[in-house]
């Protein structure tokens, strides 16, 4: 019997087209990532604009963690995809699926949103993940197989993560309907579209009705107040840390206040390039890291911390750059010379787990403010056209706070005596000895 190679049947679209879902072409797998990249990126942004609605702290750290580790799949997957297609571009797939993402976010409460991102879409995300992976050859796509194998259990992870919190609030009748309306709207619209990857059978018919008329999120007007922790509006230390060198645990525990305005930043900044997401998410979740190290540790030293209030306005909206260059060129930037003092102080005084504390908190805060340092120049171009030093940009927020501007940070500066030199002295004044200005002057490092 004579064996032939039908090189023709190989070559015809009709066998190229049936090979589609076990072997893949590069061009192909190209689209599918470009496709996941999109889609991680789009989520990591929504879930940003529903972290201000959240009522839990530690739910807000954890849909910072899912947003960093999102913006990781994205990442490795873009870069993957560089390797194969010879170009970093990341394109929005189709306009229907860009309406898709927008409609299937704005849901009536927090947990309609979570169980239909989490149940409905981060599902179908699995399911295009599982599916690209079914479809890659062992041997040639090796490196991508190896990406979607980490991927794949940590998306699974973040599933049951808010499907616990879902199974925990449907108790509630109000909210079980709630969760019942948008998560039944979510699937249908999922399945009329072919799924996230466009690419499922559909049901055709007509696209599911919207059926919410006034969305809460994303980007809430107002921030939900937390539960089971205590707010004020004022930045007074619980009398237990005033004098002495637990403030600065306290300082960290305080850090969650920070969380929200970030978030909208991230959700609502809409001209920045994908590298800014990819670093700013890091920011982000370090914030809540800070937040849970400075808990813990005041813990560790028998405190309650649910009775030391938490600054926490309701208003988290600032002006979207403004608060991102004002938290790290004058808050970060300026906040180096007591933590390493305070770090100091505890290593020499024994206290060791609070001097760790202080220097993974500064390991973190010297890649925020290299982080401001990248971006805040590229932020101030896209809202004023033009180009603007980080130092002149650095230079203006000085003169804000030193005029005693009352908006975004400004409002929390407790120096009127800056107000009050000469216009001369005040112009002379450098960055450093600024900071030296603002930093807080009734601190005690010598009492643990
Ligand atoms: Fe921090
Ligand atoms: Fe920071």
């Amino acid at each position: 019997m004579t064996q032939s190679f039908p090189i023709e049947t190989f070559q015809s679209e009709s066998f190229q087209n049936q090979l589609g879902g076990y072997w893949m072409r590069v061009a192909d797998q190209v689209q599918s990532l470009n496709r996941l990249v999109f889609l991680e990126w789009a989520s990591s942004r929504i879930i940003a604009g529903w972290v201000p609605a959240a009522p839990e702290l530690a739910w807000k750290c954890e849909m910072t963690h899912i947003m960093w580790h999102q913006m990781t799949f994205a990442e490795q997957l873009r870069s993957r995809k560089e390797e194969l297609a010879g170009n970093s571009k990341v394109t929005i797939p189709s306009a229907a699926l860009e309406a898709l993402i927008q409609n299937i976010s704005r849901a009536d409460t927090f947990m309609a949103f979570m169980a239909g991102w989490f149940l409905e879409f981060n599902r179908s995300m699995m399911d295009a993940y599982e599916r690209l992976q079914e479809a890659l050859d062992p041997i040639f796509d090796a490196p991508t197989i190896e990406l979607l194998q980490d991927i794949i259990p940590k998306k699974r992870k973040h599933n049951e993560w808010a499907r616990l919190i879902v199974h925990e609030a449907v108790k509630q009748l109000e909210l079980l309907q709630s969760v019942n309306r948008f998560r039944t709207y979510v699937r249908a619209s999922l399945l009329y579209a072919g799924g996230v990857d466009e690419k499922q059978e559909t049901f055709g018919g007509v696209a599911p009705l919207f059926p919410i008329t006034e969305p809460l999120g994303p980007a809430p007007r107002k921030r939900a107040k937390p539960n089971n922790v205590k707010t004020t509006d004022e930045f007074i230390p619980p009398v237990e840390v005033a004098d002495n060198l637990k403030i600065f645990m306290w300082h960290y525990m305080t850090e969650i206040q920070v969380v929200d305005p970030m978030c909208y930043v991230f959700f609502g900044l809409s001209d920045m390039p994908f590298e800014f997401y990819c670093d700013f998410s890091r920011h982000i979740w370090d914030e809540t890291r800070h937040h849970q190290m400075g808990v813990r540790r005041l813990q560790q030293m028998g405190f309650d911390t649910s009775e030391f209030a938490i600054p926490y306005g309701d208003d988290a909206i600032h002006e979207l750059e403004n608060y991102y260059s004002e938290l790290s060129m004058v808050g970060e930037t300026c906040s180096f010379t007591r933590k390493k003092k305070s770090m100091e102080t505890y290593y020499e005084k024994g206290d060791i787990l609070s001097g760790m504390t202080a220097e993974i908190d500064i390991i973190d805060e010297r890649s925020h403010v290299k982080f401001g340092k990248k971006w805040i120049p590229v932020m101030h171009k896209n809202r004023s056209g033009h180009d603007q030093s980080l130092d002149e940009i650095i230079r203006e927020i000085m003169n804000r706070w030193i005029d005693q501007d009352q908006s975004g940070l400004g409002s929390l500066q407790g120096n009127p005596e800056l107000a009050k030199l000469p216009e001369e002295e005040k112009r002379s004044i450098k960055h450093f000895a600024f900071c030296s200005k603002i930093e807080f002057k009734d601190l005690n490092f010598g009492k643990l």
